[in-house]
């Protein structure tokens, strides 16, 4: 049987000859060419203010943190359903990552929650866009500014999703993008940093090259400990045109969704949901099976049993405050983290997936409730 995998990205000629482009020409005084160019693309097509492109969105994140200059003591609010790099960010700098439950139908941070956990020493929001689902914006604004806090938008799963119309990425302080290979659009590994304000972005300018003040003086003199997560001419000629055909990925990433909603069309089946005013890019269908009590390991067991079918699903995100770094000796309940976590699955969502290989990703699942027994 062929093997379906969890998601591909979509390379074709026009990315080859980009890319074979920047190789044989992006030296010498045009080394930054497609890299300033990327930048540009990107910050007029979702109506950014400050844009540059770094060589992870994980690196991005701990760029935005230290550009914000959250420290030691300081807390981060963020939702407990997320890749790991989300916190680790917050680890690098020194400070504490507090998490808070999601959402059932978004599964993004739920605003209500948000409010509960913070304190004196809470600095920020991350706000994570979670599998091309966009968060409750308008609440959380609404916390941003009653508690004068920083808001850091995640936007690695959800690139081209939309809120009231706008483009996610455009309503924090700073957001993050990434261009990993299972990403809407890929520059092998890479990512993206934008902001609005200018005292930000100068202090970002001057951290992301190593602490280079781009009006400097003296050449090679540096004036901070700085980093370097810069991205690389090459990745980013490949990331100029991923970004002309980023709209129709995202569309048929759509029709992927709606044609498991044929299939899986079921009580029993939770799939990606959308608050009112979202438009989800469904970077991941996304499967959840409600209300029922399920057997142990009932996630992880759908995973083996797809596997040796040859079809890859991967796990919905383990909450952070399960991991043994991240696990406290208080008690946290964020139930719905919890609840989602052992009974839902990514599908498998590459753009070039076949109806045959949607049905037969379905059908492989009914075979394993069947064999769990569960009466659909
Ligand atoms: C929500 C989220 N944030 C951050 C990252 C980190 O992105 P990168 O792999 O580009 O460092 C990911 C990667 O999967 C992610 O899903």
């Amino acid at each position: 049987m062929k093997k379906i995998p969890i998601t591909i990205p979509y390379i074709d000629a026009r990315d080859q000859k980009k890319v074979s482009n920047a190789v044989i020409n992006g030296w010498g005084d045009k080394c930054f060419e497609n890299i300033k160019n990327f930048e540009l693309k990107f910050k007029k097509k979702y109506s950014l203010k400050y844009t540059s492109a770094t060589s992870s969105c994980t690196g991005a994140l701990h760029l935005a943190l230290m550009a914000l200059n959250i420290k030691k003591g300081d807390e981060i609010i963020l939702p407990d359903t997320t890749w790991v790099s989300c916190a680790n960010a917050i680890k690098y700098v020194g400070a504490k990552p507090v998490f808070v439950d999601i959402k059932e139908d978004t599964w993004c941070i739920n605003p209500f929650e948000i409010e509960k956990k913070i304190t004196k020493k809470t600095r920020a929001i991350m706000a994570v866009h979670l599998y091309g689902n966009v968060c409750d914006m308008e609440s959380i604004i609404k916390i941003k500014k009653k508690y004068k806090l920083y808001l850091i938008e995640d936007c690695a799963e959800s690139i081209g999703a939309k809120y009231k119309g706008r483009s996610v990425g455009s309503f924090g302080d700073v957001a993050v993008f990434s261009f990993h290979g299972t990403k809407t659009m890929t520059t092998g590994e890479g990512g993206m940093f934008a902001c609005k304000n200018k005292r930000i972005w100068e202090k970002y300018q001057l951290l992301h090259n190593m602490g280079k003040n781009p009006k400097e003086v003296k050449y090679f003199f540096l004036e901070v400990v700085g980093l370097k997560y810069k991205i690389s001419n090459l990745q980013a000629a490949l990331g100029e045109s991923q970004l002309e055909k980023i709209d129709h990925v995202i569309r048929m990433k759509k029709k992927i969704f709606n044609n498991y909603k044929k299939f899986l069309n079921n009580k029993l089946f939770q799939l990606n949901r959308s608050e009112k005013y979202s438009t989800s890019t469904y970077w991941m269908t996304t499967l959840s099976i409600k209300n029922l009590k399920l057997k142990k390991n009932f996630k992880e067991r759908l995973i083996k049993f797809c596997f040796k079918k040859n079809i890859h699903l991967r796990p919905f995100f383990y909450p952070l405050s399960s991991m043994p770094m991240y696990k406290s000796s208080k008690k946290i309940s964020n139930q719905i983290a919890y609840k989602l976590s052992s009974n839902s699955v990514n599908l498998p969502s590459g753009y070039n997936l076949k109806l045959k290989d949607i049905k037969r990703v379905c059908n492989t699942i009914y075979s394993f409730l069947k064999k769990e027994k569960i009466r659909l």
